[in-house]
């Protein structure tokens, strides 16, 4: 099944949705819709719980992802997993995917029409996983979910019965240690979404 550009998204999604996590898995890993696939080792689907409570949207797979196809195996994965023991979540309590599946060249941002493309997967995950909350890392992520919409960092709002809120990517407390601090700051603010 290709992802029918031009056709109504919503009835794609529900399409690829109904159909399940096998099928959908099974339609990333073949599709070919954009440059980035041919580049990619793996593309980068999912971890975690099929009923999370709580999903965290990244960017895009890097280096470790792309050979492991697990989304946040690397450097990035070791800070969300301190923030997400920070957040006090277990582990059948959160799901991890990215806006885009397949690694872009030397980590380079997504462009526009590769999020676009790859976006129709990332509803029909958010349909299945369905989550009480979305924690956006950052603000491809944002542009993934939100498309022309903006969010203020740690300001949740409620969209399709979800409550959605952006906080920094993870890579962020790598680069700018000052963001950690920051970083719990939004969390606390945002506890009691999850607790
Ligand atoms: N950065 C992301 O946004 N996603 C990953 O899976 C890894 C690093």
């Amino acid at each position: 099944m290709g992802k029918a550009q031009g056709t109504d998204i919503s009835a794609v999604v529900e399409e690829m949705a109904a159909a399940g996590f096998g099928n959908l898995e099974e339609t990333i890993l073949q599709c070919a819709d954009c440059a980035l696939r041919e580049g990619a080792t793996n593309p980068v689907i999912m971890k975690g719980s099929r009923t999370p409570r709580v999903l965290f949207i990244g960017e895009a797979p890097g280096k470790t992802e792309d050979m492991t196809g697990i989304p946040f195996s690397g450097r990035a994965g070791k800070k969300l997993d301190e923030m997400i023991g920070y957040m006090g979540l277990s582990a059948e309590d959160y799901a991890v995917i990215n806006a885009v599946k397949c690694r872009p060249p030397k980590n380079r941002k997504p462009l526009k029409s590769e999020i676009e493309l790859c976006r129709p997967f990332l509803l029909a995950q958010i349909r299945m996983l369905d989550p009480e909350v979305i924690i956006l890392l950052g603000n491809t992520a944002e542009e993934a979910f939100c498309r022309n919409k903006k969010l203020e960092w740690g300001v949740p709002k409620v969209s399709g019965g979800m409550n959605i809120v952006k906080i920094y990517h993870p890579a962020a407390m790598i680069y700018q240690r000052s963001r950690i601090e920051e970083q719990k700051a939004l969390i606390d603010k945002n506890r009691h979404l999850w607790e």
